[in-house]
């Protein structure tokens, strides 16, 4: 599988796209804010510079893209009027590989700075737009072009999935049932990924850039984490769900044994380890926070009964949907079309029943980076 060609969310605004169906990404991004607010405030008050030019990278489409820039840009603005300057000019890149649907943020940016204009009474900068298609484990801007880059739930996933992980059998990710040294091939994927990674970004940032950065993660550093953390149980009820359909003769044991997700959730002390080890990079904040499986849970539930009884009311359909939106893309390349209503149902039912039986969340990681001199 090249991921780069398979890996995109589900395009368009229907039931199954990932625009309509980005509530625990939305989750996240609402959790970072303090994080990215704080580095904008360095970024503008350290340098004060006339043009600034921010990167998403892997923005894909939907309400999430453009509310970071939003956020951004308001920060920014707030500041201009407090210190008595004039608003600088924003270029916002972004990025996302090929197959993402820029078209969906294209066609929104009139709407997108109309409504900024009205909700910035005291005027703002211009701001040009500009889509880089591209993967950013390579370089996609010029030298030292960027004055601040966001990513949020896109590091997670890996440049390809890592080689000798052919013995995975019956699973697609890292399975309580999978050799050991499956977990380790993901693990040293994720450093060579993310160093890669650092690399091309501490070129295309000015020294003094920030950088801030949230990853799908996990809480453990046991190096086999695979059966409690949320962010692998969701795989691991995926690999239920089509070896229940392989028994049934509807997919071919081989096809299952060839598929393996190109992800890895990194702890805390792995993303640290990787940024002190490649150096251009001063760390500021490194944090990590929780984000309930059920997307439709009040972000301030404040028990686990009345998580779980929401959670129930839902059926594992929202997560399902926010997984289809993700997953479907690549589901599709390996099994084919025709599978995937029955794959989702069957994974809708193991979500709810699982939901129902314990709290179970995502752990996000986020690290605030500057540029060093
Ligand atoms: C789950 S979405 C997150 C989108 C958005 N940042 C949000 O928070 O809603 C992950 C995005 O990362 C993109 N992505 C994954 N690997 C990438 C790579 N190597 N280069 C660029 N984008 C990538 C995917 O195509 C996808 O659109």
């Amino acid at each position: 599988m090249e991921v780069a060609q398979v890996l995109h969310m589900n395009g368009g605004v229907g039931d199954a796209s990932y625009a309509n169906n980005s509530f625990v990404q939305q989750k996240a991004i609402c959790l970072s804010k303090p994080i990215r607010e704080e580095a904008i405030t360095g970024l503008y008050c350290n340098t004060v510079p006339r043009s600034l030019a921010i990167a998403d990278l892997g923005c894909s489409y939907g309400p999430n893209t453009l509310s970071v820039v939003s956020e951004f840009i308001k920060t920014v603005e707030k500041l201009c009027r407090k210190l008595n300057h004039k608003s600088p000019e924003y270029k916002v890149f972004l990025n996302d590989l090929p197959g993402n649907d820029f078209n969906n943020i294209f066609m929104s940016l009139d709407n997108f700075k109309e409504k900024l204009c009205d909700e910035i009474e005291t005027g703002v900068g211009p701001c040009y737009f500009f889509g880089v298609p591209g993967s950013f484990y390579s370089r996609v801007f010029p030298n030292q072009s960027l004055n601040f880059v966001h990513s949020s739930y896109s590091l997670q996933w890996l440049s390809k999935v890592p080689e000798g992980v052919n013995k995975n059998r019956g699973n697609i990710y890292i399975g309580s049932t999978s050799p050991s040294n499956v977990g380790r091939a993901y693990y040293e994927q994720f450093q060579r990924d993310f160093c890669v990674f650092l690399k091309c970004r501490a070129e295309e940032l000015v020294e003094g850039g920030r950088m801030v950065l949230t990853i799908l993660g996990r809480r453990s550093d046991a190096e086999n984490p695979a059966i409690k953390e949320g962010g692998y149980i969701i795989w691991e009820l995926m690999a239920t769900a089509l070896n229940d359909m392989v028994m049934q003769g509807i997919i071919k044991e081989e096809q299952l044994d060839t598929f393996n997700i190109p992800q890895y959730t990194p702890s805390p002390s792995e993303v640290e380890l990787e940024v002190l080890k490649e150096g251009s990079f001063a760390i500021n904040r490194l944090e990590l926070a929780e984000v309930n499986w059920n997307p439709l849970d009040d972000l301030n539930a404040l028990d686990f009964e009345s998580e779980r009884s929401e959670s129930l009311r839902d059926n594992g359909y929202s997560l399902a949907q926010c997984m289809r939106s993700v997953a479907e893309p690549m589901l599709v390349n390996q099994f084919g079309e025709d599978i995937i209503e029955e794959v989702f149902s069957r994974y809708q039912k193991l979500l709810a029943d699982r939901m129902s039986k314990e709290q179970t969340k995502f752990n996000n990681i986020t690290i605030s980076l500057t540029r060093k001199a």
